[in-house]
């Protein structure tokens, strides 16, 4: 069993650092914990270190993945310091900037009924999904669709036959990804988000570059940008950034070359995540002091953030590229449990990761005990 020999600060009160834990090859392979991960949590609440948890996973509600990281890591956790891909998207939906509240959406992701349930618990109130479309227009897909149950046990009906979508939202990895991109690239080409329809300054052209105008299609939002995650295969896997990409190749045949493929990507290593972040970590660690961060102003001030991450492309890179509006500094700190590993390639020729964290480390117990010692 991990014994973990940390040497606690001194104090109780919060100290001025905290970490924020990457999942997927830190603290877990997909369901399994990675030895010294309960451990090391454990220490950190028993000496009320504050700690977040930010993945670029997804697909379950926060309160159901908090609830499912508890009983696997045997840690009592908490949805205030859990930042998952898609949370951010909750402010699309609420106050001043909830402009797509009252819209027609389209979401998809592994599971796209429950991602509308989530989307609608963050205030969406019109959600469409896949199977919706699918059940209303049976042959937007010529072939048998691959997963016929799912599609008719989910699938609402639309609004109105074709309805104008305003928004499409990928929360997490989509499992059919065919049946997906069709329909995105229908609304990309379509005139002002109405399914079935042409923008009569696109039309369907196959010309080289042909030239494509935006006519009214709808924002694209992607949750993740992770071209490979660590899951239980000894290999990174694909992860939603591979089904951007996929999108994205379509999307530039389509249009004949002419057309990048716009989009919103949130997620590690974007600013705007960290950003979400740091905010979500602060009012927690306000909390841990007893204090509302909103009345009795924050408790003094966070002045360092650890993250540790498995990922040079999305924990590594975000946490050396942001800036905080608070002045807090983000170290990063490169464990060898998940998707980096020197004997992969990739990176430096010696196998050096492409984006240089400030120490590497075996895993996450080690990553803490390097970074008390850093606190003296
Ligand atoms: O789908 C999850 C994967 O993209 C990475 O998750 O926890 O390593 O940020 P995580
Ligand atoms: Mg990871």
């Amino acid at each position: 069993l991990y014994s973990v020999d940390l040497k606690a600060p001194e104090s109780d009160e919060p100290p001025p650092f905290a970490f924020a834990f990457d999942i997927d090859g830190v603290l877990l392979h997909v369901a399994k914990p990675i030895p010294g991960a309960t451990q090391t949590l454990k220490f950190l609440q028993k000496h009320n270190i504050p700690f977040i948890l930010l993945t670029n996973g997804g697909g379950k509600h926060e309160k159901e993945r908090v609830a499912d990281l508890s009983a696997r890591l045997g840690v009592k956790l908490s949805t205030d310091n859990f930042v998952q891909s898609h949370t951010p998207f909750q402010e699309l939906a609420q106050g001043h900037n909830g402009t797509l509240r009252d819209k027609n959406i389209l979401v998809t992701g592994s599971d796209a009924a429950k991602c509308r349930r989530i989307a609608q618990h963050y205030g969406f109130r019109n959600v469409i999904i896949p199977a919706d479309i699918l059940a209303a227009h049976p042959t937007v897909w010529p072939f048998d669709p691959l997963l016929e149950e799912v599609y008719a046990k989910t699938a609402r009906p639309l609004p109105c036959p074709d309805p104008k979508i305003d928004a499409i939202f990928v929360f997490n990895d989509p499992r059919d990804w065919a049946l997906d991109i069709q329909i995105m690239v229908d609304l990309l080409l379509s005139k002002d988000g109405v399914l079935g329809t042409y923008s009569p300054r696109n039309g369907l052209r196959d010309l080289p570059n042909a030239g494509w105008q935006r006519d009214g299609q709808p924002e694209l939002f992607f949750s993740n940008p992770d071209l490979f995650w660590a899951a239980g295969y000894p290999h990174p896997r694909l992860g939603q950034g591979a089904f951007q990409a996929a999108l994205a190749g379509v999307w530039r045949e389509v249009t004949g070359g002419a057309a990048e493929l716009e989009r919103v990507t949130i997620g590690k290593p974007h600013g705007y995540t960290y950003g979400f972040a740091e905010r979500v970590l602060s009012a927690h660690r306000a909390k841990m002091l007893g204090r509302d961060v909103n009345e009795d102003g924050p408790p003094k001030p966070l002045e360092r953030v650890y993250m540790v991450g498995d990922n040079p492309a999305s924990d590594i890179r975000g946490a050396n590229q942001y800036v905080s509006a608070e002045g807090t500094a983000w170290e990063s700190v490169l464990v060898r449990t998940g998707v980096w590993n020197p004997e992969r390639g990739g990176g430096g020729p010696g196998g050096e990761p492409a984006y240089k964290p400030k120490v590497i480390v075996d895993d996450v117990k080690s990553a803490v005990e390097w970074a008390l010692k850093q606190e003296g």
